[in-house]
């Protein structure tokens, strides 16, 4: 029989609670497997990638079908408490069951906005894209529902526990007919027998508000938290006063950008000539790449620990028309490469507002030996610099 009667469950709903639990301890392992894989060779990071698809992929075939249960569920009479007089059991049961819908729920949607905020690594494996309406690429919401799926993960273990040691208990020391009534459909209990009902609906729901509520605001473990612009010691007439340095590298075929946000500034500009000398000092450090910043910052890439700075000393001038061109050289990661920086300026009175772009070659400073090709991370890396900066008295 398809449907549920009040003493048993039904085909459909006793699938659909089989493909769950495969789906999810399925993308419960594929997910604590990868946060332990290797990342530091091509080959390794393909895996990677693999795995990482194959567990979003899963997690989101799980969303649709937790969607189907719960429509199903609600048109279904639901089978009686077997042991209606044991109230705190019947209690403990229902509320892990409200709590095992809500990770159904907030699992596979705390990873796929995570997802659509960041894109780029590791795609979904369907048709349908990768982004979702109403979520805006931003790191920060990124990492947000990344630190929610964490926190949601835990949960759903414990969860998971309570639920697979309550249906051994029924099966191996009351030897009643729990576990069959869901795996071969039994009948059993008495029907009619009364729900705990609202009870552990409500702590369910506690639960999870509690759960969603700090996973948005507790910061990532492991990463610092988002930082703003802070420009230290200035110098020369032009104060910086606001400020963005980012960059952008393809990786796995996708663009992920990363902010570099720790830099302060020297100007000295002349507006009526349109000449001028900057220099940057940029603390590598602080920079962020979606979720390889830890790649980023490594030894093959940006070294940050032995290269916790770089600069850009440049001369400004102006070119027939009106942009400007900052032509200097750029210290990274101890290379010393020629850079010539197009941008514009905009005065309006005190204040300047520049924004520029220039794309650079990785390879040019010694940037990712270990991915000779364009497969993993591409070459072209773009820089995008904006700031306003107002003139010294
Ligand atoms: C793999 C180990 C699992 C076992 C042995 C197991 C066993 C059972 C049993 C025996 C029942 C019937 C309880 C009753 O009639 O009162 C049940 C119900 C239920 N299980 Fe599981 N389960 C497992 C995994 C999961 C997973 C992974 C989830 C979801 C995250 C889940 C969610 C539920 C829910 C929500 C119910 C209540 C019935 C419903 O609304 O469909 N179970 N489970
Ligand atoms: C039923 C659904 C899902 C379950 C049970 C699940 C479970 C997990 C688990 C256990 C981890 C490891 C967490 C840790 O190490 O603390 C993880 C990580 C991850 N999951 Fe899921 N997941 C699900 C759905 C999704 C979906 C739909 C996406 C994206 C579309 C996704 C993206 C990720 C990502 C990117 C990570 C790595 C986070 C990081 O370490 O930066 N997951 N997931």
């Amino acid at each position: 029989m398809l449907t549920n009667t009040p003493q048993s469950y039904g085909g459909v709903a006793r699938t659909l609670h089989w493909l769950i639990a495969l789906l999810i301890l399925t993308a419960i392992g594929l997910g604590l497997y990868a946060e332990d894989l290797p990342r530091d060779s091509d080959a390794a990071v393909a895996t990677l990638k693999t795995i990482y698809s194959l567990h979003k992929t899963i997690g989101v075939t799980v969303f649709f079908a937790a969607l189907l249960r719960i429509l199903w569920a609600l048109s279904q009479p639901k089978p009686a408490p077997l042991h209606p007089e044991r109230r705190l059991e019947t209690f403990a049961a229902e509320a892990v069951h409200w709590a095992l819908y809500g990770a159904m729920l907030v699992m596979p949607l705390s990873g796929w906005i995570s997802h659509a905020a960041q894109a780029g690594f590791a795609p979904i494996l369907w048709p349908f894209g990768q982004t979702l309406p109403f979520v805006p690429h931003s790191d920060a919401l990124a990492h947000g529902f990344e630190t929610l799926h964490k926190l949601s993960a835990l949960v759903l273990y414990a969860a998971l526990a309570l639920h697979i040691a309550g249906a051994l208990k029924h099966a191996l020391i009351d030897r009643d007919a729990t576990l069959a009534r869901m795996t071969r459909g039994t009948a059993a209990g008495t029907p009619g027998a009364a729900h705990a009902l609202g009870a552990p609906l409500l702590a369910a729901l506690m639960l999870w508000a509690a759960v969603i509520g700090a996973g948005l605001t507790l910061p990532t473990p492991g990463r610092p938290a988002p930082q703003t612009q802070t420009a230290t010691v200035q110098t020369g007439s032009w104060q910086v006063t606001e400020g963005t340095l980012g960059f952008t590298v393809q990786q796995m075929g996708a663009a992920v950008t990363g902010q570099l946000p720790v830099w302060s500034a020297a100007i000295d500009y002349d507006p009526t000539p349109g000449t001028g000398t900057v220099t940057v000092q940029i603390d590598t450090t602080a920079l962020t790449l979606g979720s390889v910043t830890d790649q980023a910052k490594g030894a093959d890439f940006f070294d940050t620990a032995t290269h916790p700075t770089a600069t850009f000393t440049a001369a400004i001038t102006r070119q027939e028309g009106a942009d400007h061109l900052a032509t200097g050289t750029l210290t990274l990661r101890g290379a010393e490469v020629p850079v010539t920086l197009p941008f514009t300026l905009t005065l309006d009175g005190e204040t300047a507002t520049m924004q520029g772009q220039v794309t650079l070659d990785r390879r040019a400073f010694g940037m990712g030996t270990s991915y000779p090709d364009e497969g993993t991370v591409g070459f072209a890396v773009t820089v995008d610099v904006a700031l306003t900066a107002s003139r010294r008295d």
